[in-house]
Parts: structure tokens; C-alpha cells; sequence
């Protein structure tokens, strides 16, 4: 193998430019000519494609974002658009792809893979923590911390006016951003997918917990199965029935998103973005390079889209004790 090319796609995480400088510098540090492609999979269509060189990826690992740009692409989504695709690939002579992003960037993947048999491993780039096959995802810590920075300041001025806040946070089908922040930042209830949340038995302990404590906050995971976090809100006001409280929702969004990464998403990016070109070159393929128990492993696309990562059962149990 002698040409390798580098893209990120979907959304966006923060991390992921430590680890597209990672599979530029491991690459060229074992000898390969390296490309980027801008914006995922659009950029491999329209054939936006660059040589990279050590100094491309100079000054980027503290920055959020992704300098290689990032997209959700339809065109890809249809055969017609993977064949221009492999066409401008072939055209450059790549002969290996390190794909960064989540479980839509490993689907399209490992349709690609089987399709035209380009050897690719994936990365594991997305706030959300919802991939299989590695113990945290490139961007989630960071998201953590900048959710959390976020309740603290909530808390101050909830606390100011004995308000009850409902913060909804990221995470699309998965709960983890919402429990780790929720833990971290002392929410009185995290409302996650995962879990069946009893409306009345909230209810019941927020009417308690108004007694004791002067402000509460319940974090709320976006795809939570009762709604956002403004819905939540109104059928809890109802319930509790008190016109003296005070309700209020802050959705944080794509603030998540961005930031600078954390020392702990920089040193995942740049380890996957290592093993991804490693592995590359030992002969993998249609799988993604990720850490668990703190050792690289590689995990086969299929099983990372495929298989659902569980919430730890401690976390659970911890919001349950913690919150009395
Ligand atoms: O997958 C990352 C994520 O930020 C999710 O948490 C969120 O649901 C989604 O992307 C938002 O996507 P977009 O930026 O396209 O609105």
C-alpha cells in the first residue's frame, strides 16, 4: 500500500483534527503518500481531494471542529454516487481510507467497501458515545465537559431564584452525554432513552425535593421517549400543579459540538488515527480502530453499527443514590 486518504463525515466532533493529523503523521512516518478529502463523502464525489503533507496538519490538535470539513451526504446514499466516488479515488491511486465519524460514516463504509473493495478503517469521531467497539468515543468528553460547564452555570442562577430547570442535551438515541453530565453536575433526574422514565414518580420526588433543596435540575437526553425537554416541562408543570414554582428550559445544542478538545479526546484521536493506519497496513479492513480497556482494538463495521452500547448499570444506580 503506498496511498492512503483521510475524510471525516457527519457531525462534527471535537478531536477529530488530532486525529486527522494522527493518520496524516503516522502515515507519512511509515512511508505512505497521504490525502485528505474535504467534506466526507460529498468531497470524494466532486473528487476534492489533497495531497497532505506533515506541516497540513501543523497548529490544528487544540482546535474544535474538523479542518477536512464534514458532511452528511445523500448523493453517497445511491449507487450512482459511490461509483463517481471510487472513480476519483482510483484516479489518484488510493489504495486505503481511514473514514472519521460515526454510525452513518461506518455504514457507508462498509457499503463502499463491499462494493468496491477499497481497504477503509473507521474511527470512532461523534460526541455521542454511541459506537460499539470502544470504551468512548473522539468528541464525547469534551461534549461532557461543556455540558457540564453549562449546568454549573445554570445551577448558580436556578439556585438564586428557587427555579426547577429542565437542560436538554445531545446524544441522538443515546444517553450518555446526559447521564455523565447529569452525575457530574448533581441533576436531581437525567431522562435517557435507555430507560423508561415514571413521570409520576418525578413528579412525586420533585414535590419532596422542593422542600429541602432550593433549585433542580433535570437533565434531559434529546431522544428521550417522552418528548424534549420542553414537552417534559409542560406535562410536569401540570402535574405538580403549583403556580409559585418556576419552570424553565435551557436546550443546550450545538455548543456541544464545539470547543477546544479535551486532553482526552486529543490523546483518542491521535491513538485511533495511529491504529487506523496501522491497521491499514497489517491488512484490515471494513472495520473501525478503537480503545477499550485502554488497549486499541479493532471491531468490524458491521458489529459497531450494529450492536447497541450499553449505559453502565453503575450510572444508573449512582442518579438513584446520589439524588436523594
Ligand atoms: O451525532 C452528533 C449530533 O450532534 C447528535 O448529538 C445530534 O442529534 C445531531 O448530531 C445533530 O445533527 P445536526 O448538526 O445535523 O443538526
Amino acid at each position: 500500500m503506498k496511498k492512503i486518504a483521510v475524510f471525516t463525515s457527519g457531525g462534527d466532533s471535537p478531536g477529530m483534527n488530532a486525529c486527522i493529523r494522527a493518520v496524516v503523521r503516522t502515515g507519512i512516518y511509515r512511508g505512505l503518500e497521504v490525502y485528505g478529502i474535504n467534506r466526507g463523502y460529498e468531497g470524494m464525489i466532486e473528487g476534492d481531494i489533497k495531497r497532505m503533507h506533515s506541516h497540513s496538519v501543523s497548529n490544528i490538535i487544540q482546535r474544535g471542529g474538523t479542518m477536512l470539513k464534514s458532511a452528511r451526504s445523500m448523493e453517497f446514499r445511491t449507487p450512482e454516487g459511490r461509483k463517481k466516488a471510487y472513480d476519483n479515488l482510483s484516479a489518484l491511486g488510493i489504495e486505503g481510507l481511514v473514514a472519521i465519524g460515526g454510525d452513518g460514516t461506518f455504514t457507508g463504509a462498509k457499503v463502499f467497501y463491499e462494493e468496491f473493495g477499497i481497504p477503509t478503517v473507521g474511527c470512532p469521531g461523534t460526541i455521542d458515545n454511541d459506537i460499539y467497539g470502544t470504551d468512548f468515543t473522539i468528541g464525547f468528553d469534551t461534549a461532557v465537559n461543556t455540558a457540564l460547564d453549562a449546568i454549573d452555570k445554570i445551577r448558580d442562577t436556578a439556585a438564586a431564584h428557587d427555579r426547577i430547570f429542565f437542560v436538554e442535551v445531545m446524544g441522538r438515541d443515546a444517553g450518555f452525554i446526559a447521564i455523565e453530565c447529569g452525575i457530574g453536575g448533581g441533576a436531581e433526574f437525567v431522562m435517557v432513552p435507555e430507560t423508561k422514565t415514571d413521570l409520576g414518580k418525578v413528579v412525586k420526588s420533585l414535590k419532596g425535593l422542593r422542600k429541602s433543596k432550593s433549585s433542580s435540575i433535570i437533565v434531559v437526553a434529546e431522544g428521550d421517549e417522552l418528548g424534549n425537554a420542553e414537552e417534559i416541562m409542560g406535562m410536569i408543570k401540570q402535574k405538580i400543579k403549583d403556580p409559585t414554582k418556576e419552570f424553565k428550559v435551557t436546550t443546550l445544542g450545538h455548543i456541544q459540538r464545539g470547543g477546544t478538545p479535551t486532553a482526552q479526546d486529543r490523546v483518542l484521536g491521535s491513538r485511533c488515527g495511529m491504529g487506523a493506519v496501522d491497521g491499514l497496513l497489517a491488512g484490515k479492513t471494513n472495520c473501525m480502530s478503537g480503545v477499550m480497556n485502554n488497549e486499541l482494538v479493532y471491531t468490524p463495521f458491521a458489529e459497531c453499527i450494529g450492536k447497541t452500547k450499553p449505559l453502565h448499570p453503575d450510572h444508573l444506580s449512582l442518579l438513584d443514590i446520589l439524588s436523594i
